[in-house]
């Protein structure tokens, strides 16, 4: 299928750019797969907000009764106010603030990914303030390789996430000596955008060993949480916009070794959202320069940071010409050097007035937006406002 050609171009015309264009159509058939894949492998998902928590899109997603993965107290009011239930939210994260944890503990949320012992220290005093008992996993550093961004990979000892599966004994004895604790998870993530299944094969090796461990100790979990980090085709959007769901699914669940009863939940984020958003964005000048020609257009990296903070491919297109195709570099009007969405990117010859639709922006595109130069957060538009 040629999107290009499904992009509703007339509509645009009269949209003030830069935008976030979201295909509602490619949402829920990604969401309609992933549903079901789960359902025939027995694995619950919780979305991961931080990958785009757009209201309308979060309310879609909610809709196909997935739980929620948050990373901060907004993150957990977001879910809330999207009609997740509290008991499909997880909250993890290195940092959480007192406010944060008694929000997650008023709601009465599933389950604190748990990051150290002083972390668990807080959970215990706050739970024990109100009353409560908090659900805890524990978030181990599994030390596994991840095939991606050395930004984007968490599952390494040198990486700030998780306990050392060194420390994880002296751990649960602290959670031993916390009577408002109660261990109920093991929880892992290894990183994101990966395409290799192996990682995936290996860090569930691993988890198998640490489990090995905790029978020895008689520590009896009901879940193991798996994290997100499934990858999505940056390359060919159209070709794949679905991404593997039912590879990785399985191989999660054939490769981990559950004991009697207990249940396998992972964290998808970018491979949800990724594919149903766009950036719109207009050209504002053509300038040809010393050796290259740069397409300079209105938006930057404070609408999609994601070339600039991690060398991301993003494919770009010219929505408006079909003329002979020409290298452009495209850039934004931002003031830093870094401001570059693709350098020698093949376009439809362009000139100034004509949209760019820069694909597979729908995860970390829109949330990681800034106000940078004093600039307007972007806009979004939903396919199905449109007729
Ligand atoms: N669970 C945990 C604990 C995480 O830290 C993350 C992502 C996820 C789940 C979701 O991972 P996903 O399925 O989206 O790969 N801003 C970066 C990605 C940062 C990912 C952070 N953690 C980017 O634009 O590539």
């Amino acid at each position: 299928m040629d999107r290009k050609g499904v992009f509703p171009l007339q509509a645009f015309s009269s949209i003030e750019t830069p935008f976030y264009y979201y295909d509602t159509t490619v949402l829920r058939d990604t969401l309609e797969v992933l549903t079901q894949q789960a359902k025939a492998a027995r694995i619950e998902v919780h979305y991961a907000l931080k990958a785009n928590a757009n209201r309308r899109i979060l309310s879609i997603i909610r809709g196909y009764g997935l739980g929620a993965d948050c990373v901060s107290g907004g993150e957990v009011k977001a879910a809330i106010e999207a009609g997740f239930p509290a008991s499909k939210i997880v909250f993890a994260g290195v940092g959480k603030a007192d406010w944060e944890i008694n929000l997650a503990l008023d709601y009465g949320i599933f389950c604190f990914n748990v990051e150290s012992i002083p972390e668990l220290m807080v959970i215990e005093e706050l739970a024990a303030a109100k009353g409560k008992t908090a659900n805890i996993a524990l978030r181990v550093n599994p030390n596994v390789e991840a095939d991606t961004h050395h930004y984007i990979t968490t599952g390494k000892e040198e990486n700030k996430f998780g306990i050392a599966l060194g420390d994880l004994d002296a751990v649960i004895d602290a959670v031993e000596r916390c009577p408002h604790i109660k261990l109920i998870g093991l929880h892992v993530h290894i990183g994101s955008q990966i395409m290799e299944m192996n990682n995936f094969a290996g860090l569930c090796n691993r988890i198998n060993e640490v489990q090995d461990k905790l029978d020895k100790r008689r520590v009896v979990l009901e879940h193991v949480n798996l994290g997100g980090g499934l990858g999505i085709d940056y390359h060919h959007p159209n070709r794949q916009p679905i991404p593997e769901f039912e590879t990785y699914l399985k191989t999660l669940r054939k490769m981990i070794k559950l004991r009697p009863g207990q249940t396998l939940h992972v964290e998808p984020g970018r491979s949800v959202v990724g594919q149903c958003g766009t950036l719109i964005t207009k050209v504002l000048y053509i300038k040809e320069g010393v050796k290259r020609n740069f397409a300079i257009v209105d938006a930057g990296f404070t609408e999609l940071i994601r070339p600039a903070l991690y060398q991301a491919y993003h494919k770009i297109e010219n929505i408006s010409s079909e003329a002979a195709v020409e290298k452009y570099d495209v850039v934004g009007p931002i003031c830093e050097s870094s401001d570059v969405f693709g350098k020698d990117v093949p376009l439809n010859q362009t000139k100034r007035g004509d949209l760019l639709a820069i694909r597979s922006a729908g995860a970390y595109g829109e949330v990681m937006a800034s106000q940078y130069n004093q600039r307007a957060l972007p806009k979004a538009i939903f396919s199905e406002d449109i007729h």
